[in-house]
């Protein structure tokens, strides 16, 4: 794997590989992306076989515009054409019909298609240049924590992909939120920092959510346990942890107790967004048996950021 500091060289490289078939890791303003040409099947397939990811689990393809929709998505509503006139470029998914010519293995066989434009002025530059529909899951192991950096895309991936943009940390740090678009009010699939309340969204409800396969697998795990603690109770609950013998790390505005090893200390659920994946990666490496993450209230951002935390802690 080559970890490209980001140049006019390496973005025409980088173009290069994803119009070869080759897979190409970038940064969103979101979380990191492993991209692939979303037309091609044969390099959408790849991008399955690194991730470990199941083949019902469809992903979401990025263009550089929404003029580019016609592209990869057939039937357009009102609904669809309107947020993407609002929110696009910007962190936010639309589940729309997909072309017919889209491969069965980039929709995961749905009659749909997850598609955003990112706003991040590197996958900009990058989609661009390649004049392609750009497949891209979050670059990490399935069921890891998504990577905000490009060091965590060589610590998940290493090889088995040929080059990485790193374009340093990214701004939200958790994944777009995903809304189907097809009927005439938005149904709410991922929360995310474009929020429900902006977007007039609704719950998708059960059968939905059962469609949007993502919502059935294992999430956002690292390697030790992850433990909720509530909100102005970090230090207490990571201090009694510790007492009981195990090796805790702690994530919370608050300093960490002796015996605990604090990873981040976010002061918002906007701060905690930006820095959740890579506090829980830390304390991975740290060597700890449990990181307790100290809850932000729930709104705006921060459903997003509890939304992840609780499938990061539980135990399937
Ligand atoms: O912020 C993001 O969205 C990042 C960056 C790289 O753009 N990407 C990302 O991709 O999070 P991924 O593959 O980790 O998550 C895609 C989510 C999954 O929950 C998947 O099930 C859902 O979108 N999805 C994809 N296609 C869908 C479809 N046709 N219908 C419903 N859900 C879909
Ligand atoms: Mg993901």
């Amino acid at each position: 794997m080559s970890v490209l500091e980001v140049d006019d060289d390496a973005l025409s490289r980088a173009a290069r590989v994803l119009r070869s078939g080759g897979l190409v890791a970038f940064p969103t303003e979101t979380v990191y992306g492993l991209g692939a040409n979303a037309l091609d099947a044969t390099a959408v397939q790849r991008v399955f076989a690194v991730k470990g990811r199941p083949a019902d689990n469809p992903l979401i393809v990025h263009l550089a515009s929404s003029a580019q929709l016609d592209r990869v998505a057939v039937a357009l509503t009102p609904l669809a054409r309107e947020l993407a006139a609002r929110w696009w470029p910007g962190p936010l998914t639309l589940v729309v019909r997909a072309h017919p010519d889209l491969p069965t293995v980039t929709t995961g066989g749905l009659d749909t298609v997850a598609v955003r434009v990112p706003d991040h002025p590197i996958a900009q530059a990058l989609l661009r240049r390649a004049d392609l529909p750009v497949a891209a899951p979050s670059a990490n192991r399935s069921g890891r924590p998504s990577p905000t950096t490009a060091a965590h895309v060589a610590a998940d991936l290493g090889d088995a992909v040929e080059v990485v943009l790193d374009g340093g940390a990214c701004r939200v740090g958790v994944e777009s939120t995903v809304v189907d678009v097809r009927g005439d009010v938005p149904l709410l699939l991922r929360e995310g920092s474009v929020t429900r309340e902006e977007l007039g969204a609704v719950d998708a409800g059960e059968a939905l959510l059962q469609a949007s396969p993502g919502t059935r697998y294992r999430h956002y795990s690292p390697r030790c346990a992850v433990l909720i603690a509530p909100i102005g109770e970090g230090p207490q609950v990571a201090a009694r942890e510790a007492a009981a013998g195990r090796r805790v790390g702690l994530v919370a505005p608050g300093e960490a107790p002796d015996g605990v090893v604090g990873t981040a200390r976010p002061q918002s659920a906007e701060d905690l967004a930006v820095v959740l994946y890579d506090a829980l990666r830390s304390a991975e490496d740290a060597g700890v048996d449990a990181v307790v993450v100290e809850a932000v209230p729930e709104k705006g951002i921060g459903r997003a950021v509890m939304d992840r935390l609780r499938r990061a802690a539980a135990s399937e």
